[in-house]
Parts: structure tokens; sequence; C-alpha cells
């Protein structure tokens, strides 16, 4: 793992995704979805940066909107081509996003469904090289390359996805991914489709891919036990905020926010005799009814009346640690809650 903390390939600055809610025949807004609310992180170059929370919390928003697959209704989100030019994803004009995302490879989350069942393994891996004009036998030379590199044998590049396994397949979608040398990595559950026995095979080719061609990740799961394999930052994301950031070993052995916690109980503990571990109780709430407090007072065990009044701010903790540890939580500083 490299430990270069100086240089952000990714730097996601209040970004805010907001989808209109429409009611009726005439498709008046009558509200908004607030996927992603003023979310603030960064990825640093050759680092895997985890972003994790349960379903529906804005991940893939995020991710999309950082794609510019989304358009963002605010932020600014400064990303270091492999040219390290800067650029701002979100304001960047239309017709230079081709020429930006070939540095930004993305790997999704169902290998069976984001794999053509219709194309061969070289058509599927080469896509992108033919979309950015690569000649036919530069196409199959690179293939071969990538397939080597994911753990493929190069002659499976005449078959059709459904000779592959679940593992195998997502090996394919990597291989797209790096197809034309991205810089950052955008994994969006790459493996809570997999069979567990599979899941740390992919995890490890994703590390040493990582390592090997000096890439950076952002790296989305809704399980905490997969971001701790994989991920040397990591940051908690409840209803479209960020509730806690910190490095991972640090999150994992000083949790502070009461979400980061519960999330936690939901982790196989080794110890018996853990303190506190309440189970998530309730629904996650909806997005689109947000209104002032903590995103997560209405499921929190310690909520008191301020948390429900005013929003707490993500604020650098002390710790003993030197890179920060961020949390937004009125009583981090009080709570006593290690997991
Ligand atoms: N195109 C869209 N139009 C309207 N609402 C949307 C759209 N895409 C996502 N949402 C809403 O935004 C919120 C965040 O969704 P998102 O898919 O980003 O969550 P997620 O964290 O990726 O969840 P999952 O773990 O299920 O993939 C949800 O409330 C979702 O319903
Ligand atoms: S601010 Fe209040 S409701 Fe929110 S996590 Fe902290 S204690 Fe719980
Ligand atoms: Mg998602």
């Amino acid at each position: 793992m490299s430990n270069n903390h100086n240089e952000s390939i990714l730097d996601v600055r209040h970004l805010k995704k907001y989808f209109p809610i429409e009611k009726g025949f005439l498709r008046r807004v009558s509200g908004y979805v607030r996927a992603v609310d003023d979310v603030c992180f960064s990825v640093q170059k050759g680092q895997t940066m985890g972003l994790v929370g349960e379903s529906g919390c804005g991940k893939t928003t995020t991710a999309w909107t950082i794609l510019r697959l989304h358009e963002a209704t605010a932020g600014e989100i400064f990303f270091k081509t492999g040219n390290s030019e800067i650029v701002d994803m979100a304001a960047v004009e239309k017709v230079r996003l081709k020429e930006i995302r070939r540095y930004m490879g993305v790997v999704f989350q169902d290998p069976y469904a984001s794999l053509n069942p219709r194309k061969t393994v070289l058509d599927i891996v080469a896509d992108p090289l033919l979309n950015y004009g690569v000649k036919r036998d530069e196409r199959e030379a690179r293939v071969t390359e990538l397939l080597t590199m994911v753990g493929l044998d190069p002659s499976f590049m005449p078959r059709y996805p459904h000779a592959f396994s679940g593992g195998q397949r997502q090996r394919i979608g990597i291989a797209r991914a790096l197809a034309l040398s991205p810089s950052l990595v955008i994994a969006d559950e790459p493996v809570s489709a997999l069979d567990v026995s599979v899941q740390a095979q992919i995890l490890n080719l994703l590390s040493d891919l990582r390592d090997e061609l000096g890439l950076s990740y952002l790296f989305i799961a809704h399980d905490l036990s997969v971001i701790q394999h994989i991920c040397d930052r990591v940051a908690v994301m409840y209803m479209g905020s960020i509730v806690e950031e910190a490095d991972t070993e640090e999150l994992f052995s000083q949790p502070m926010h009461p979400y980061t916690t519960s999330l936690m109980a939901a982790l196989p503990v080794p110890d018996p005799h853990k303190p506190w571990s309440p189970e998530l109780s309730g629904e996650v709430g909806k997005p689109s009814e947000k209104g002032s407090g903590c995103v997560f007072a209405h499921r929190c065990p310690y909520a008191a009346q301020i948390c429900h009044d005013e929003t707490p701010s993500l604020e650098t903790k002390t710790t003993d640690t030197k890179d920060s540890h961020l949390v937004a939580c009125h009583f981090a500083d009080e709570l006593d809650i290690d997991a």
C-alpha cells in the first residue's frame, strides 16, 4: 500500500445530486430526493477510498455523478487525468467528456448483467478500445495482455460470457475497465453478486492490479467486511451524507459515529463479550424527507433534542493517528462506543 497522502486524484467538494419527484398528470415537481447531499471526500493517488452504507444511501448516485452520467445539482468534482490536467467533472464541457472519461475505469456490481451475452470476450474487452479508435490487430494484442493481467487464459477470447463462472466474468469486467489504462477505477459493489469463496480472489486481484499499475480506486460496498480488506480509507454514508470518515484501521478500532457502530454490529465479531451491539432498527429514512437535524436521529439510540434540531457538521476529532478522523455527531466526544 502506498502512503502518499499528498496527491489527490479525485477531490469531491460539496457535491449534491437531487432528483425531482414529479406528481400527477402535469408532472409537477412536488419535492426532491436528496440522494447526495453535500458530500466531500478525496481519493489519493495509489490508494483505495471506500464508500460504504446501506442500500439507498446514495453510493451509486455519487459514482454516476462523478462520471457525469448524472448532472450534479451543485458542487465540484476535481479529477486529475492521466495527463495530470485537473478538470472539474461537474462543469467541464460535454464535448470533452469522452476524452476525460478514458481515465476512469468502471467495474459494475453484476457480472451477469453487465456483459453482453451475444458478444465474445474479445469484443467485450475490446469495446472501449474500439470506441477510442484503436485498430483491430492492436486491439487483439491489448486484449491478450489484459486477459493475462486479470488471470484469464487469452485463448478464451472467442468464447461467450455464458461459458464462464461469476468470478471469471468479473475478471472479464475488470479487464474491460482497464482497457484504456485508466488512472482511477470506480468499482461499484464489484463482489456483492459473487459467492463468498470467490470474493476474496477478486479483492486480491483488484489490490494486486492497483499496486502493479499504480491505480487509485473508489470502492463502493454495503458490506464493511469487504471494505476492511481492500480500503486505505473509508467514508461511511447515510441518507446522502457522509457521517464518518477515517483511515480503515482507525475506523475499525475506534468508530465514533453510532451509525458506523451499528453497521459493524452486523459484522461477525470474534469477541462474545462485546459491550454494545445494537441491531439497526427501523428502515433507512427517505432522503426526500430529510429535514434539519442529524440524518441518523430517527434510528439513533443516543438521539437527544439537539439531534433533531441541529445538523451536526462533519468535523475532525482528535485521535492518536496523524490522519484526520471526521465525524458528524453532536456527541462524538462523549459516546464511548468502540466496537
Ligand atoms: N434516477 C433516479 N431518479 C430518482 N431517484 C433516484 C434515481 N437514482 C437513485 N435515486 C434515489 O436516490 C437514492 C440513492 O440511490 P442510490 O442508488 O445512489 O443508492 P445506493 O447507495 O447505491 O444503494 P444500493 O446499495 O441499493 O445500490 C435512493 O433513494 C434512490 O431511490
Ligand atoms: S448527532 Fe445525535 S442522533 Fe446523530 S448520531 Fe449523534 S447522537 Fe445520534
Ligand atoms: Mg448502488
